[in-house]
């Protein structure tokens, strides 16, 4: 089946229409997510907070196309995601999307280099020019040096540059961040956040980012703050 042609954007990059999320189990419905409507523009910077257990990471995979909504849709550049295959999905997803988890999720065998161009790689880019490209994110985060070591040799806040470095090796326009900063001490986390605008201004990205820092949230365009199947939005400081 071919790819859906892509639609004019109209200002939103990524939009969310209607979306709902429940999960069954026997005779009890979980509603995670009720007909949520969002539209993210190209260069803002959205912060999703509320409680653990509010759908923060729901709403995140569904919004990075890595999970299935209930109803309604998700548009990401124009085409919707769940109305693509799997395949489908997956190199759209490659293309538009980083990604950037709470644990790093570096593979420990390989070097930072190597784990930066792992988007590359398995999609099949040649090796040296994977290789030349993390070495050029590496440097952008601060990382030049420590190219050849492995996760296990660098510290918590280094860990979270090179997955930062490998969520934009393949120079996607949507930046989407798992409680980045959740595993860090408050000063490296705060260098981290530094980092993630900086890199959100370099590229040119969209940024939507999962935190329970509201330091980090305010610094945000917009503020979607999720409460048990429900959303409240608020400006952040940088709007
Ligand atoms: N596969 C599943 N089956 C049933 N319920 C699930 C499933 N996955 C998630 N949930 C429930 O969905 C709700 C939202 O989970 P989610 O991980 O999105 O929360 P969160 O806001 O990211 O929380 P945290 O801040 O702790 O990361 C939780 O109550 C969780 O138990
Ligand atoms: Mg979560």
């Amino acid at each position: 089946m071919a790819a859906p042609q892509a639609q004019p954007e109209s200002g939103s990059i990524l939009t969310a229409s209607g979306l709902t999320k429940r999960y069954t189990s026997g005779a009890s419905t979980l509603t995670i997510l009720e007909k949520l409507h969002l539209e993210i523009h190209a260069g803002q910077t959205l912060a999703v907070v509320g409680e653990s257990g509010s759908g923060k990471s729901t709403l995140l995979h569904l919004l990075g196309g890595l999970d299935t909504p209930s109803e309604g849709s998700v548009r990401c550049a124009g085409v919707d995601l769940y109305a693509m295959n799997e395949a489908e999905r997956a190199r759209h997803r490659n293309r538009t999307m980083g990604f950037v988890w709470q644990q790093h999720a570096l593979l420990p065998e390989f070097t930072a280099e190597e784990n930066a161009a792992m988007p590359l790689l398995v999609s099949g880019s040649p090796r040296s020019e994977a290789l030349r490209l993390a070495r050029e994110r590496l440097r952008e985060v601060g990382l030049a040096a420590r190219a050849g070591h492995r996760p296990g040799e660098l510290s918590g806040g280094e860990q979270q540059r090179v997955s930062l470095a490998r969520a934009l090796v393949a120079r996607p326009r949507i930046l989407l961040a798992d409680e980045p900063t959740g595993n860090l001490d408050p000063h490296t986390a705060e260098a981290v956040v530094d980092l993630i605008f900086e890199l959100h201004r370099a590229h040119g990205l969209t940024s939507v980012i999962v935190t329970h820092n509201l330091a980090f949230a305010q610094r945000c365009h917009r503020v979607l703050k999720l409460k048990a199947g429900a959303a409240d939005e608020s400006p952040g400081a940088a709007a």
